[in-house]
């Protein structure tokens, strides 16, 4: 399982079975061999723009094995977790792991098909890494989502920079800041892998938000 697995994904089921086969070894054939440094990256730019004050809760989108969440918990180490991914196998790997004092980085792994359904939650900010990109979730997953924050709640998207423009997320994001659901985006392009990875030089947007109606 490599990079050209996972961009040659279409469908969710395509998500299902490649994730299903890669869950045990992702960490370590994809995490660590490629310097995929971009969940750190995520983490520490929510914990830099986001407030402290009334933001308790976050879902992370397409958690996976829980690389977010784990850097996430450390620097907001109150912050209570659940992760929303299709892939069982993957959300085996994340219930497993654990904060520094012991206890679990997720409270609840839902398993859910988001371009099908979304759990009945409702949170004070969301944060996603790697699942908005290359055939998995699009912009109108990205859409229904915003209504999982509430109002005032915060949102950090981090979005494939190459499908940013071209997949139409730039135009749906324009669009919900004009109907005045969402505030005006900030965006910050950060690197997606190390200098150590052949990949290195691939960029993603990271989206950040307020729900505001
Ligand atoms: C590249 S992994 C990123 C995982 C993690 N966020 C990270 O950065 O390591 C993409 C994740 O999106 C999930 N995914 C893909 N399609 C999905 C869908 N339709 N609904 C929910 N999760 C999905 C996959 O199962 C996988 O765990």
């Amino acid at each position: 399982m490599d990079l050209n697995d996972a961009y040659a994904v279409k469908t969710p089921q395509d998500s299902r079975k490649l994730y299903a086969e890669w869950a045990a070894t992702y960490d370590e054939t994809f995490v660590k061999a490629n310097a995929y440094i971009y969940p750190r990256t995520i983490a520490e730019h929510f914990d830099r723009h986001i407030p402290t004050t009334q933001i308790d809760t976050v879902v992370d989108i397409g958690c996976g094995t829980g690389v977010v969440g784990r850097h996430l918990s450390t620097l907001r180490p109150q912050m209570v977790i659940d992760g929303f991914d299709i892939s069982p196998e993957m959300l085996t790997q994340a219930s497993g792991l654990k904060r520094p004092d012991g206890s679990l980085v997720y409270r609840d792994l839902i398993e859910v098909d988001l371009t099908q359904a979304l759990p009945d939650r409702v949170y004070d900010s969301m944060i996603s890494a790697g699942t908005f990109t290359h055939g998995h979730l699009g912009p109108k997953t990205l859409v229904s989502l915003i209504d999982r924050v509430r109002i005032g709640g915060w949102l950090v998207i981090g979005i494939n920079a190459v499908h940013f423009s071209s997949q139409g997320f730039a135009a749906t994001l324009a669009s919900a800041t004009t109907s005045k659901t969402i505030s005006e985006p900030t965006f910050t392009d950060v690197q997606i892998y190390g200098p150590t990875s052949p990949h290195f030089g691939d960029l993603a947007r990271i989206a950040t938000f307020q729900r505001t109606a």
